[in-house]
């Protein structure tokens, strides 16, 4: 058998100094999809995504931490691993800047650029943003173009990468490989910006400490991006990658805020290093929070554990995947995610599959009938799928998945339709009827069947249920996309078990309960027992942290960290379509604030005005419901149902504003 095409596929290496969220496990899901894809269309592919572990943001977050960086580091990288395997999107290959591999890789690569003269010492100083680990071009005391905070001035020696020599030929590689920069819109973006001149690039910082050294330059170490980007290159051999075969990757999957990195200096240090280029770059928009990038100090963020514990995962990957086009920028609702798992994956997909199933085992002994001779009314439906083949591949190829299910969805409805126009369930026992009968169900099946092989990639889990439930041998993975074509159901074959798909869901109670874990992080589901009850938000819905270990004891700096304040209550109402959730506003002496609570089964809105309350005000604001929380109100849980009861003072009529210490 000839050698399979090799494939390398990359999502960006993640910053080990927060935990994953929605955005990012976007980027793993496109990245997962594309693998399984390209796996059906018979390629040998290797999948990496990883952690990015080293720069100040590092050194500062561990220093809060009281832990060594190495130590910090490590039990980051091994939670987003962990997160990746969970939701069932591991990569093959999970690097991590800090392993040695890497730290080989990025020496030598720094070698390669020294030895063809493209680095030279130097001093620079400039306005740096931390948060972007970049220097930018704003003047001292301005705030970062990109993300709005404030730039520190920092003027120290460094090596300088000769980016400015790479104009033409990194102009001359864009014009050569048009598909180098995906979207068109952002291969504009990245022409102009080369076109307007490149500046040289420092590449090594003597100011931070925490990353890999420059070899005999001590105390040098290596700018983050030169690390990071790197990586793509330690996963699949490093300066051995021609062993494996793998390098240059296919794609690296990126969103559209690091395009720059991977378009321009990617590029040139690996031309500089004479490296093959990679194939694709292909930035996707964001999701956006009420229009805002999702980030923990907005207290918007959204992560994945809640979504796949109330829908499950293949709900999340269909969301994000359909709901916007690749490329462009979406909004997050939990609404429109609500509604499409009902609309197309309750009613659409699980509902054909199980009528299927339903009336093939009814009339049909649970085997897959014999069809008699194809009416014209099945043959349109019969070219409409085989069409809808060739587009469909097309579409993945394209990246165009949101397109590739809209087509997908529309084999599903033209099938509901005929099947309401064939109504088979009128036909009766004659001979003709029952021939008639057997065609309609072979042909609703093997629609199934092709819808259920072209869906794969998107709904790994679902589409794996109805694969077998069609008596279909071997797994819906290992389905030739190839050789898919229409026909070739094999009739007699034996309905599998019939496993729940997509059970429909109240939409207010699925908004609640994930809504309800988003914000209790210590009772989120392993997405691999879908969660059955709704957790009872706190008292303020804001995030409650995990207590520590039974025997574990927090220090006073720990407890004065959290600013308890007396607060009266101003008013108070329900929230519609939230039965548990109170919307109040709260004085607190230098300001009324207003706070969700769940408490309203158990308090009526009227009878809590006026009423002082202690507030926890220093917690980051989140939202409900869609409805802003601005603080916690506290309260005792007592019995096994967790009732809240609101903490008082009985014993004087204590000054609002005042302290709990
Ligand atoms: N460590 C760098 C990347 C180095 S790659 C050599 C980094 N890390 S990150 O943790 O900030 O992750 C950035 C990536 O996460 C984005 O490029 C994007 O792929 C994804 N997203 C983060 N927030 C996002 C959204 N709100 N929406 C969609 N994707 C977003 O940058």
């Amino acid at each position: 058998m000839p050698a399979k095409p090799k494939c390398y596929l990359t999502t960006p290496i993640y910053y080990t100094n927060g935990l994953p969220h929605i955005g990012h496990t976007y980027s793993t899901i496109v990245c997962d999809t594309i693998r399984r894809y390209k796996r059906m269309r018979g390629y040998d592919v290797v999948m990496t995504t990883g952690t990015d572990e080293h720069g100040v943001n590092v050194e500062r977050a561990a220093k809060k931490a009281g832990v060594p960086e190495s130590e910090f580091v490590a039990k980051m990288a091994a939670e987003w691993k962990a997160l990746w395997d969970e939701l069932g999107i591991p990569s093959d290959e999970f690097i991590r800047t800090t392993d040695l591999k890497h730290a080989h890789t990025v020496q030598w690569l720094f070698k390669l650029c020294r030895e063809n003269g493209f680095v030279y010492p130097g001093h620079y100083t400039g306005q740096y943003c931390i948060y972007d680990n970049a220097y930018v071009d704003v003047k001292p005391g301005e705030n970062c173009p990109d993300c709005g905070r404030p730039t520190e001035t920092v003027t120290e020696a460094n090596y300088f990468f000769k980016l400015s020599a790479f104009q033409k030929p990194l102009l001359n590689w864009y014009a050569k490989h048009p598909e180098f920069i995906q979207p068109e819109s952002r291969r504009n973006e990245i022409l102009s910006f080369v076109e307007g001149g490149l500046r040289d690039l420092s590449i090594t910082r003597t100011s931070v400490r925490w990353g890999i050294p420059v070899p005999g330059e001590e105390p040098h170490v290596f700018y983050v991006w030169f690390d990071a980007l790197t990586a793509y290159l330690s996963a699949v051999g490093g300066p051995n990658y021609e062993k494996q075969g793998y390098w240059p990757a296919d794609v690296h999957i990126v969103g559209k805020d690091i395009i720059r990195f991977h378009t321009v200096y990617w590029p040139a240090f690996l031309m500089a290093a004479g490296l093959p280029i990679p194939k694709q770059v292909w930035a996707h928009g964001w999701f956006l929070m009420d229009a805002a990038k999702m980030s923990k100090s907005k207290g918007n963020v959204v992560t994945p554990r809640p979504i796949v514990g109330v829908l499950g995962m293949d709900a999340l990957r269909y969301y994000l995947l359909r709901e916007t086009v690749f490329g462009q920028d979406g909004n997050f609702s939990y609404d429109a995610l609500v509604t499409r798992y009902n609309s197309d994956l309750a009613n659409g997909l699980g509902n054909l599959a199980s009528r299927t199933a339903a009336m093939i085992e009814k009339n049909s002994s649970g085997k897959i009938p014999k069809p008699a001779a194809l009416q014209p009314q099945d043959n349109a439906l019969a070219g409409q799928v085989q069409a809808a083949i060739g587009e469909v591949l097309e579409m993945y190829d394209n990246l165009s998945f949101s397109r590739a299910l809209e087509e997908i969805w529309s084999l599903i409805a033209a099938t509901d339709k005929y099947l309401t126009a064939e109504h088979p369930w009128s036909l009766g026992e004659s001979e003709a009827d029952q021939q008639r009968r057997s065609t309609i169900l072979w042909v609703t099946a093997e629609v199934l069947r092709v819808v259920t092989a072209l869906a794969h990639p998107i709904l790994p889990d679902s589409t794996a249920k109805v694969w077998s439930l069609l008596g279909q041998g071997g797994q819906a993975a290992s389905v030739a996309l190839d050789g898919l074509r229409w026909g070739q159901l094999a009739p007699g074959t034996p309905l599998g078990k019939s496993q729940a798909l997509f059970p429909r869901i109240e939409k207010a109670e699925a908004i609640e309960r994930m809504e309800s874990m988003e914000n209790e992080p210590q009772k989120q589901p392993s997405p691999a027992t879908p969660a059955a009850h709704a957790s009872t938000p706190t008292a303020g819905g804001a995030a409650a942290a995990a207590a520590p270990a039974a025997n574990e004891k927090i220090g006073i700096e720990d407890f004065a960290k959290v600013e308890m304040r007396v607060g009266q209550i101003k008013t108070a109402e329900r929230i519609v379509g939230a039965d548990k959730l109170l919307k109040l506003t709260v004085d607190i002496g230098t300001e009324i604030r207003q706070i969700c609570a769940g408490i309203a089964q158990y308090y009526e809105p009227e009878k809590l005005i006026g009423r002082k309350v202690a507030v926890v005000v220093n917690l980051a604001p989140r939202k409900l419901r869609g409805v802003e929380s601005n603080g916690m109100i506290v309260a005792a849980s007592v019995g096994p149902e967790g009732r809240p009861v609101l903490a008082g003072f009985p014993d004087e009529d204590v000054e609002i504003g005042a302290r709990l210490k």
